[in-house]
């Protein structure tokens, strides 16, 4: 049984170790695979903007390199008040990875928290190969 509350004070634990000089927003991201491990990532930006790292490319980089590819839940806390949810970009790089229901679970400061489904945040999303355990 997953242990949310702990990856919930891991994300804050991480949260100072971004590399957010120019937004100063910091955020941390964890996924979890079928196989039970969860990976870690932290948003990355740069000085050329656009090549920056959200925390959750940051996180599925380093689950795919530790060989964790199907993904059941993605964890994201950030230094804003509030809810923050995955970006545009960020939901199709989940989608790639996500079993069907993949759960997007979100930790605001004040002790709020948020869940959606990737197939929530992301309808109808584009798809080149079928979902692990599944036809099409
Ligand atoms: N950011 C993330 O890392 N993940 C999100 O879910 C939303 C936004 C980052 C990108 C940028 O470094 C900073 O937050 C402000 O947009």
């Amino acid at each position: 049984m997953t242990d949310t509350s702990a990856i919930a004070a891991e994300l804050r634990r991480l949260l100072p170790r971004a590399h957010a000089p120019y937004s100063g927003v910091c955020v941390a991201a964890a996924v979890e695979g079928a196989n039970g491990r969860v990976h870690y990532g932290v948003n990355v930006e740069n000085a050329a903007y656009p090549q920056g790292v959200c925390a959750e490319a940051s996180a599925i980089g380093a689950a795919i390199t530790q060989g964790t590819s199907e993904l059941a839940r993605i964890y994201v806390a950030s230094s804003l008040p509030g809810l923050v949810w995955p970006c545009g970009g960020c939901r199709q790089k989940i989608l790639e990875l996500a079993l069907a229901g993949c759960e997007v679970i979100t930790f605001a400061a004040d002790g709020e928290v948020g869940h959606q489904t990737i197939e929530q945040l992301l309808p109808l999303g584009f798809r080149l190969q079928p979902r692990a355990g599944q036809d099409a």
